[in-house]
C-alpha cells in the first residue's frame, strides 16, 4: 500500500495554547507514529510575516513552537520536522505557481475578502485595499507551495483552511495542465470530526485572537490561576449541573479517559461546586502537562540542540525539495544551456 504523505504548518505568530494542542499538536503527533503515514510538519515562519512585523515576536514564537512539538514526543526519525524559511525551493516554486494562478481565484479567497469587506464597512470613500499586503492576497499561492513541494496527499487543517486547500488543487491541476506534467499530485483537507475544538477562558473558542487561551506550558501556579479563571454560571455547590455547553467539562473530556468521563458527569449530576471542579480539572491537565512540560523548559534553555534538530529536518526536506524543484525549472524553460 502507497504511505499516505500527512502535511501540515503551523504559523509561527503565537505561544501554543491547550486548543492548539488538542487540536492540532496531539493528534498530528498521533499520525506520526501510524507507520502507514509518512509526516511532514513545519513551521510557517513565511506565513508568520504576513500578520506579524515584530521580528523577536515571530523568532521568540519559532523557538517557542519547535520546543512544544519536540517537548510532546515528535519522533523526528520519523518525521519530517522543519522551518519553512530554511527551503528556499519553496519560495521558489511560489514563484512558478503565482505565474499559473488567476487573479480570480485569489479575489475569492476568504480571508482576502473579509479584509476587503472590513475596510468597505468604514463607508463611502474607503480604501478597500487599506492595510493589506501582497503577502495576505497571494497567501494561498505559499500555501499551495507548502502542500505541493512534497506532493502532500493529507493535509490536517482547521475548517478555516478548507478553501486553501482547494486553491492549492487549482493551482496544481493548472500547473499540470499548461506544462504538459502529472508533477503535482492532488491533496486533500483532513478535518479531523473527532478532535474537540476547545473553549476558552470566556466561553468562545479558544484562540489567540480573542484572548481567552490557557497557554501549554505556563508554571504550575499560573495553570491553576487560569483555570480557576474560566467562566461558569453562578450554580451553587449541591445543585446539579449540565455538562452540556459546559468549558470545563469540555476539557476535562479533552484530557480524560472514558472512566474519569463518566465519573465527572455523575459528579455534575451529584452538583459538584465549581471550585472543586476546577481543582480536579487543574490535577488532570497538571499530570498530563508535568513531563512535557519539564523537557520543554529544559529545551528552551538548550537552543544550540533545537537548531540542531531544525537543521537536520531542514536538510531532509531538502533532499526531496532540492530534486523535485530541479524538473520544475526544467518544465518551465529553465534547464542547463547545454
Ligand atoms: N495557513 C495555515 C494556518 O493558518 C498554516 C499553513 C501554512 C499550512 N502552510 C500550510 C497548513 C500548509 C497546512 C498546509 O493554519
Amino acid at each position: 500500500m502507497e504511505k499516505r504523505r500527512v502535511l501540515t504548518g503551523i504559523t509561527t505568530t503565537g505561544t501554543p495554547h491547550l486548543g492548539n494542542y488538542v487540536g492540532a499538536i496531539r493528534p498530528a503527533i498521533e499520525a506520526s507514529r501510524d507507520p502507514n503515514n509518512e509526516s511532514f510538519y513545519f513551521l510557517a515562519d513565511l506565513h508568520a510575516l504576513i500578520k506579524c512585523h515584530d521580528p523577536k515576536r515571530v523568532q521568540e514564537s519559532r523557538r517557542e513552537i519547535a520546543a512544544t512539538w519536540l517537548a510532546l514526543g515528535l519522533d523526528t526519525d520519523n518525521s519530517v520536522f522543519y522551518r519553512q524559511s530554511d527551503i528556499s525551493e519553496i519560495t521558489e516554486l511560489t514563484w512558478l505557481l503565482t505565474c499559473v494562478c488567476a487573479k480570480g481565484l485569489m479575489n475569492r479567497a476568504h480571508a482576502y475578502k473579509a479584509a476587503v469587506q472590513d475596510n468597505e464597512s468604514e463607508g463611502a470613500g474607503a480604501d478597500p485595499d487599506k492595510g493589506i499586503t501582497m503577502g495576505l492576497f497571494s497567501y494561498p499561492v505559499l500555501m499551495a507551495a507548502d502542500i505541493l513541494m512534497f506532493n502532500a496527499t493529507d493535509v490536517p487543517v482547521g475548517r478555516d483552511q478548507i478553501q486553501h486547500i482547494e486553491m492549492a488543487r487549482d493551482i496544481a491541476l493548472r500547473f499540470n495542465h499548461i506544462y504538459k506534467s502529472q508533477f503535482f499530485k492532488l491533496p486533500e483537507a483532513r478535518i479531523e470530526e473527532s478532535v474537540a475544538v476547545l473553549s476558552g477562558l470566556d466561553g468562545r473558542k479558544m484562540s489567540k485572537s480573542y484572548n481567552n487561551t490557557i497557554p501549554l506550558f505556563v508554571p504550575e501556579k499560573k495553570l491553576l490561576k487560569l483555570i480557576r479563571k474560566i467562566k461558569t454560571n453562578s450554580l451553587e455547590p449541591g445543585e446539579p449541573k449540565d455538562t452540556e455547553g459546559c468549558t470545563l467539562f469540555q476539557i476535562w473530556s479533552a484530557f480524560a479517559d472514558a472512566s474519569q468521563i463518566a465519573d465527572m458527569r455523575q459528579q455534575y449530576e451529584n452538583g459538584i461546586g465549581w471550585g472543586d471542579m476546577k481543582n480536579s480539572l487543574f490535577e488532570l491537565v497538571n499530570d498530563h502537562l508535568k513531563e512535557p512540560r519539564s523537557k520543554y523548559e529544559e529545551l528552551m534553555g538548550d537552543m544550540g540542540y533545537v537548531e540542531g534538530v531544525m537543521q537536520k529536518g531542514a536538510e531532509k526536506a531538502r533532499e526531496e525539495a532540492s530534486q523535485r524543484i530541479k524538473l520544475l525549472r526544467e518544465s518551465v524553460g529553465f534547464g542547463s544551456f547545454v
